[in-house]
């Protein structure tokens, strides 16, 4: 019997940047240069593939890529909702219009939540995630040590971390004791690439800014641009 199989790779390495993995986020998500070696070296075209465990739907779009068939079952109903519109074709400027509006309606109610002042051109742009560090009590001194700063002052190297306050050593086994937002994740007309820069708190409306340490002490301070009053964020 011919084959048309594929030898599965030693090692498959792939970024989490495709546009399909990029269109909807979705926990443990797989994307689908990872899962295409598998179909093809345990498959033929026109074969069904089956994914009972299927979350957002990644084995059927890379099904459907090579041309097999999918069966594809999760318990999730927010798994079924994504993986079902990940598989049907959906007209791109219905979709953008009425995501447009669904984004305007939340602002409208919500507030610009997700507005965030950028560090590299002063301008206004979207926060697009938050990176959270454990905090650990320093063994010696008994103070708070923030785990991403120590780690970040050790020149990341795990082994040379110690407490800021007293230089003892510091290793994920010291006591946690809370959490803390350390990096933010933005998205900036000065860039076309996603910027990194360390955490500010949110702009809770176009009117306010975040003082960004210039002109207060406490990052947890906001300044209105027209009525120059601030406020403690939440
Ligand atoms: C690791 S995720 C799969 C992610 C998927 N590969 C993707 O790319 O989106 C595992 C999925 O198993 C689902 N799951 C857990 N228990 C299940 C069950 N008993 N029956 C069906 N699905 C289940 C979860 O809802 C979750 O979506
Ligand atoms: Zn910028
Ligand atoms: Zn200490």
């Amino acid at each position: 019997m011919t084959t048309s199989r594929q030898q599965l790779p030693e090692s498959i390495e792939v970024k989490r940047t495709d546009p399909v993995y990029m269109a909807h986020a979705y926990l443990t998500k797989v994307p689908i240069a990872a899962i295409i070696p598998f179909i093809e070296a345990f498959t033929e075209p026109g074969q069904l593939v089956l994914d009972p465990f299927a979350g957002s739907g990644m084995t059927g779009v890379a099904a459907a890529i090579l041309g097999r068939r999918a069966r594809l079952f999760d318990i999730s109903m927010l798994g079924q909702h994504i993986g079902v519109n990940y598989q049907n074709l959906v007209d791109a400027d219905v979709f953008r219009k009425h995501g447009e509006l669904v984004i305007a309606m939340a602002r409208e109610r919500v507030g610009n939540v997700y507005g965030v002042h950028c560090q590299r051109c002063n301008g206004a742009a979207e926060l697009t995630k938050t990176v959270w560090s454990v905090v650990v009590r320093c063994g010696s001194c008994r103070g708070p040590v923030t785990f991403y700063r120590a780690l970040e002052a050790a020149g990341w190297r795990k082994e040379q971390m110690a407490c800021p306050a007293c230089g003892t050593s510091i290793s994920s086994r010291n006591p946690r004791i809370g959490e803390e937002p350390v990096l933010d994740a933005i998205a900036c007309s000065c860039s076309r690439t996603q910027l990194e820069q360390p955490h500010t708190p949110r702009c809770p409306g176009p009117r306010w800014r975040t003082c960004a340490g210039r002109t207060c002490r406490s990052s947890r301070i906001a300044r209105c641009t027209r009525c120059r009053r601030s406020a403690a964020m939440g």
